[in-house]
Order: structure tokens, then sequence, then C-alpha cells
């Protein structure tokens, strides 16, 4: 009787053993913006230990992309070393990018579910009260000509600009989001494409009421067209041609998207129904 007591007692620990969170910030944000969704993780999942990086907060999240990544791979790292099991990254806004470049560029990552909530993955065109913030009194028809200089692609946002009506200009001169979707093909593509593909989900939350990302089907790996009409991941170059794996996680079932209406872009990670129907039953 005694072993399977014990097996039936090991059943019950493993069940409870939840991998750890890691969440990354988006832009203008830190640490203090996650308490609710940290607190939503707990309270579902008891035990879970939840890491939010406390790295490029506030102003400093402009700070260009692969300087940031860096930065957080080397504090994600610490958590995935203590976790034999694995570990889920959750990644808001700009975050989500950093993520996926993370993900991209470390070969021995153990992250099991990529959550992106609201992150302009296929880049980002629009006017919004962001942009203004950084570049004051710019329309998004200008501001191509200080993001795709060398200068500018020291600023975050100009590293996923990305201007349909100069897309030739996007593709030489955007240092981050063109090599990181494959865009523009580069030597490393075949070891980035094989790294990404060791998570087993990807989760894509994103909706229309969003107000920041542009368009929002960016959340979901949708894009405008020259004409500015939005294309869907499964028809963008990048999906057909499988330049960075997506097709090839797709194919396996395990892409997972979820569209909330009525959340605005600051809303998406303290949103009890949001976390209760993406993200809750991924975070085991
Ligand atoms: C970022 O801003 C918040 C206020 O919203 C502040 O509490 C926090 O200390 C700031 N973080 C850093 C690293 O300056
Ligand atoms: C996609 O594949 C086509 C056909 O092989 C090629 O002409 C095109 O340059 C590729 N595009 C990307 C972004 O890899
Ligand atoms: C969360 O989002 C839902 C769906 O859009 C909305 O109806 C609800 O009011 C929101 N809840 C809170 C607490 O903001």
């Amino acid at each position: 009787m005694e072993a399977p007591l014990l097996l039936l007692l090991l059943a019950a620990v493993r069940v409870d053993a939840y991998r750890p969170v890691i969440i990354v910030h988006g832009i203008f944000d830190g640490p203090k913006q996650f308490r609710t969704l940290s607190a939503f993780i707990t309270e579902a999942h008891p035990g879970t230990e939840v890491t939010v990086i406390d790295l490029y907060d506030n102003l400093s999240s402009l700070k260009p992309l692969w300087t940031q990544v860096q930065h957080f791979r080397r504090a994600a790292s610490t958590v995935m070393e203590a976790a034999p099991d694995g570990v889920h990254l959750l990644c808001f806004s700009q975050g989500g990018l950093i993520c996926r470049a993370l993900l991209a560029t470390t070969p021995d990552h153990n992250v099991h579910t990529f959550i992106s909530l609201s992150s302009p993955q296929a880049g980002q065109y629009g006017d919004t009260d962001y942009l203004n913030r950084v570049f004051p009194e710019c329309v998004k028809k200008t501001v191509y000509y200080f993001c795709y200089r060398r200068l500018g692609q020291r600023v975050s946002i100009c590293d996923y600009w990305n201007d349909p009506h100069h897309r030739s200009s996007y593709l030489q001169n955007n240092v981050f989001l063109p090599l990181l979707n494959g865009d523009r093909p580069h030597e490393d593509m075949t070891a980035w494409r094989e790294n990404f593909l060791r998570i087993q989900r990807l989760v894509l939350i994103g909706g229309p009421d969003d107000g920041v990302i542009t368009p929002w089907q960016s959340s979901h790996f949708g894009f405008y067209d020259s004409s500015e009409l939005v294309v869907e991941m499964r028809k963008q170059e990048f999906y057909r041609n499988d330049t960075f794996g997506l097709r090839t996680l797709d194919a396996r079932g395990a892409v997972s998207v979820c569209i909330w209406p009525e959340v605005k872009h600051v809303q998406w990670h303290s949103n009890h129904s949001v976390f209760s129907s993406c993200m809750e039953k991924w975070l085991t």
C-alpha cells in the first residue's frame, strides 16, 4: 500500500509546482504597473514564482532594443537556470519584442510558453500619444525620416517603426525588426529560428480598442500593406516563407490567439477577464 500512496503524494506535489513566470514590462512603465497581474497569477496558481524584471523602467525604456535584450536576457537567465522544468515569459507591448528577440538569440533558453500581451509584433505605424511623447509635433508620415537613420535607431520605438510607405528604407536601415522577422535575410536566421522554436506555445493577445498598437492587428502579426490595408498573419511574407518559425509553430497547433474588444492599451495587464480567459490556462 505504501508505494501507491507515495506516488499519489508525488503527483500532488507536481500539480502544485507551477513554472516560474517572468514578466517583461512595456514602454514608459516598469514593475509597478504589474502588481495586479502578479497578484492574479499567484491567486490563480498559488506558489508561482513571479519575477517582474526591473530594468529599463520609465524613460529608460527608450534605449535601443538590442541593448535592452542583452540585459533582460541576463536577468531572465538567472530564473531559467533555477527552473529545470522551464519558465513562462509574459511580455507586454514593447516588451513582447524584447522577449521575442531574447528567444531568438538565446540557444539554451527553456521558455515553455511565451505570452505576447498587446505587442506590436509586426511593427508600429500610427499617430498615438506615445509617439507624441517621443516626437512632439511629428506625424506618422514624417517619423521615418528620423527613425531610419543611425541616430534614430538608438530610440526603441524606431527599432519597430514599420512605415509601409518607406519599405526599402525600413529594410535597409532598421537594425531590429527586419532582422527579427527575417524580412531582411541574414546569416543567423536559421539559428534564430531554431532557438525561437524551442517554445511550446505562443499566445497572442490584443484587440481593436487598444488605442496604441497600430494597426491593432500587429499584436497578432498582421500589418499594413502599402495601401494601409491590413494583411493578416497567415498572408504575411514572413509567415509564408517561415522566416522565423511562425508557420512551423502554427502548423504544430502551438499558436493561440486571443482577441478582446473594449480593452485599452494600459488595461491589458490589469483586466481580470483578460487574465482568466487568455492567460491563466497556459501558466501551469
Ligand atoms: C518609474 O516611475 C515610477 C512612477 O510611476 C516610480 O515609482 C519608479 O521608481 C520609477 N522607476 C525608476 C527606476 O526610476
Ligand atoms: C520569400 O520567398 C520568396 C520566394 O522564394 C523570395 O523571393 C522572397 O525574397 C522571400 N522573402 C522573405 C522575406 O524571405
Ligand atoms: C475588462 O475587459 C472587459 C472586456 O472588454 C470589460 O467588459 C470589463 O469591464 C473590463 N474589466 C475591468 C475591471 O476593467
